[in-house]
């Protein structure tokens, strides 16, 4: 089936997650209040089931192991991440809870009274990430294309909370292509990055690559795949982080070696003090 396409509402059911509420996708506007699947709505759906059967294993080693589970979500917009999850993990435990970190005012506000109409433990902090302090130990977090520093603030964010796993599908990337643009050397290097485009795409790559690096500096297992086809989102990138170590000082040699070859410093290194 074609990525633009619409799903009737016969049909929607292969679309969604077994134990999926059709109700709560409805609340979520995902779903027309007749059952029917738009194909923007459908998109973001992908987007956000794929992520969560990628997680399963880690939700459910958490839940093996904690009664009181706790999910943090970064630039969660309108939360469709977390109340999905919620539902289909949680909904049968009042003492799991999932934290959404969001600045729109707007978006949280509604998320909030959606929230406490379905009866899910879900707390809304309307801040910028880097602002935010959790007071609760953090299991999982989540941060599905939050704009491009906000995935730096969400690593840190789960670094200095010893998140137990950090799932990240990084969004666009400005801030390094911009530092990339000021570094003109004579070696042949530089032609990665002479062109706007490629600049851009290099940033990008490269910021995820240090991303990776500081997270298993921090001794976190990492390893990066495919979210969903690249017909549905261009924005791709799964970055799976586990923790299973307090540091790996291969890690970090290895990243400082490469800002020497490339003097770049995404805001995570700067938040962790590399
Ligand atoms: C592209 S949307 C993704 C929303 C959601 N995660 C999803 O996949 O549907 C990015 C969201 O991050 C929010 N955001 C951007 N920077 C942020 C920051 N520093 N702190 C918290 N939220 C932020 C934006 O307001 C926006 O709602």
């Amino acid at each position: 089936m074609k990525s633009r396409q619409s799903v009737k509402s016969n049909k929607v059911k292969s679309e969604l997650l077994t134990e999926q509420s059709v109700e709560l996708l409805k609340e979520l506007h995902l779903l027309t209040p007749d059952g029917h699947l738009n194909a923007d709505a459908r998109r973001k759906l992908k987007q956000v089931n794929h992520l969560i059967q990628l997680i399963q294993p880690a939700l459910n080693d958490i839940l093996e192991r904690h009664q009181n589970v706790h999910v943090v979500d970064v630039g969660a917009g309108k939360s469709y991440l977390g109340f999905i999850l919620y539902d289909v993990f949680f909904k049968k435990n009042n003492l799991c809870e999932v934290t959404s970190i969001e600045t729109r005012e707007d978006l949280t506000k509604k998320a909030k009274v959606l929230s406490e109409k379905l009866g899910f433990k879900m707390n809304f902090l309307n801040l910028k990430v880097d602002e935010a302090n959790l007071d609760k130990r953090v299991h999982l977090l989540t941060a599905l294309h939050a704009c491009d520093t906000a995935t730096d603030d969400a690593i840190t964010m789960g670094i200095k909370n010893n998140a137990d796993y950090i799932a990240l599908v990084p969004c666009c990337q400005a801030e390094v292509a911009e530092q990339l643009k000021r570094i003109k050397t004579a070696d042949v290097i530089n032609e990665l990055w002479a062109q706007g485009i490629h600049r851009r795409e290099f940033a990008s790559h490269l910021t995820n690559v240090m991303r990776c690096l500081v997270l298993e500096t921090f001794g976190y297992n990492v390893t990066v795949t495919e979210l969903v086809g690249w017909e549905h989102s261009l924005k791709n990138e799964f970055i799976f982080a586990k923790r299973v170590n307090k540091e790996n000082k291969q890690a970090k040699e290895k990243l400082l070696s490469l800002i020497e070859k490339i003097p770049i410093k995404p805001k995570v290194l700067l938040q962790l003090g590399l």
